[in-house]
């Protein structure tokens, strides 16, 4: 039966229809709301606002609940490949053996970028951030991959080359900031293989693969494939809504993560590491800044705007983390810090009265230090794993017969009307 909420305001009384999610979860659709009594909402930050219907990630920031089409995330970093993860997202189910094979071929086929890209990375200044190079070149594969394709299977393959190319364009921003020759993507490697070897193999050393980073990389891209409507996510369906091509909505989920408060706190949190380091490890100090209203510091890697407990990826990824530096037989200190940052803000009243936890950014940069992956990277990693999360949203939003174009309200603070007034009257 439907349900119903009633607005009353000055005698006049509207009904909004109530609409139920899948998992239970409730909201007014307000879609009649400035048509039917001239009133829009207004929720700043969107917090308590939700965009769109979506079949593909369910959280439960309270739970600490994380599920890719359905499937816990737990299971799919314990049991599953990057690749499988992928194509659930984007497909809605995970694929059987063929379709596998097929999804494999199209990746390992799709995997070189065209040789004239190379220029563009030579004309960026060597102190250039990847994630602004990454940006750039996703947008500019428009120009050398014009077809978007109408067809499904147009469309698929569009979306397949991103994914399988979006890992050598990376490597290559690498390699090119270093001044070293650029290293091909190799069709007996897998995907995460592929990319250590693109970032990590030299003509005089060649790159060992090793299993436990590959195994990490795999985890680390799994858990940050998807994450239903966070801020890039949103940019991708915003920049999407106005029937821009794929590659330039994603581009704009890239800028949108860059922020050091979204994708970008990975490597924010390491140099806050490091800068806690330099000051004698004293990481009570970071606490009381953080608890500090007239201190703009926060302590990076903690808090989240869903989850109110535990983010159950930063479980995960702390897990990750013992296990790697113990296989590769390395002593981060940072690892030992970062525990030590988080036992005591876990306990501080303060992190507990705002709900403040670990989120996903605060030890996956140790694994990736541990991997040799260098900081300014770590956001592209992230980006990396996203993408097919970006794709999925992007597909889901284009494929709604109802997505109309993205274009919110506001309520006007400004001046009331005025006449122009002449330059020699002005003061
Ligand atoms: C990601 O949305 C997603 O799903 C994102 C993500 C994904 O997979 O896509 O999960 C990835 O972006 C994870 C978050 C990474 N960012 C950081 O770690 C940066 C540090 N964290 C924050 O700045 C903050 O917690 C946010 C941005 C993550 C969430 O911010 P909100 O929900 O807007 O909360 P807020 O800024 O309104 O803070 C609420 C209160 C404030 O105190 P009061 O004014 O109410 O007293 O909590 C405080 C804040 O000052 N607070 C912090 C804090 N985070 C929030 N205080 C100290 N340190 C922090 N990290």
């Amino acid at each position: 039966m439907e349900e119903f909420v009633t607005l009353t305001y000055n005698g006049q009384e509207i009904k909004l229809p109530v609409v139920i999610g899948t998992e239970g979860e409730k909201a007014i659709d307000i879609s009649g709301l400035r048509q039917d009594t001239g009133f829009i909402t207004l929720d700043p930050g969107y917090a308590n606002t939700g965009s769109c219907l979506s079949a593909i990630t369910y959280m439960d920031g309270e739970k600490g609940i994380l599920r890719y089409r359905g499937i816990p995330v737990e299971q799919l970093a314990e049991n599953a490949t990057f690749k499988e993860t992928a194509y659930l997202l984007i497909n809605g189910k995970l694929p059987n053996r063929d379709q596998l094979t097929r999804f494999s071929v199209m990746l390992n086929d799709n995997s070189l970028v065209h040789e004239d890209l190379k220029a563009f990375y030579q004309n960026f200044p060597r102190a250039s951030h990847p994630m602004g190079i990454l940006s750039s070149m996703v947008n500019a594969l428009r120009s050398f991959y014009p077809e978007l394709g109408t067809t499904e299977e147009e469309i698929n393959s569009t979306m397949t080359r991103l994914l399988a190319k979006v890992r050598t364009m990376a490597a290559m921003s690498y390699k090119i900031s270093r001044g070293h020759r650029v290293v091909y993507p190799r069709p007996d490697m897998t995907y995460c293989e592929n990319f250590l070897n693109m970032m990590f193999d030299t003509p005089v050393k060649p790159y060992e693969i090793n299993r436990a980073a590959v195994n990490a990389l795999r985890v680390f891209w799994i858990l940050h494939a998807d994450h239903e409507q966070n801020c890039s996510t949103s940019a991708v369906r915003v920049v999407g809504s106005a029937r821009v091509n794929l590659y330039a909505a994603i581009s704009s989920g890239i800028a949108a993560l860059w922020g050091p408060l979204h994708g970008g706190a990975n490597q924010a949190v390491i140099e806050m590491l490091t800068a806690i380091q330099a000051d004698g490890g004293d990481y009570k100090k970071a606490i009381e800044r953080a608890k500090d209203k007239n201190d703009p510091f926060r302590l990076m890697g903690f808090g989240h705007r869903v989850y109110k407990t535990y983010d159950p990826r930063a479980k995960i990824m702390k897990k990750m983390c013992d296990e790697l530096l113990d296989s590769l037989q390395i002593d981060d200190p940072m690892l030992d810090l970062a525990k030590e940052l988080e036992e005591a803000a876990c306990n501080d009243a303060y992190f507990i009265d705002h709900n403040l936890y670990p989120n996903i950014d605060f030890y996956s940069g140790i694994v990736l230090r541990a991997v040799g992956i260098p900081t300014n990277m770590f956001t592209v990693m992230f980006a990396i794993g996203r993408l097919p999360g970006w794709i999925a949203q992007w597909k889901e939003s284009m494929d709604d017969p109802k997505w109309k174009i993205c274009r919110p309200r506001q309520v006007y603070t400004g001046n009331l009307q005025y006449d122009f007034i002449p330059i020699h009257a002005r003061i």
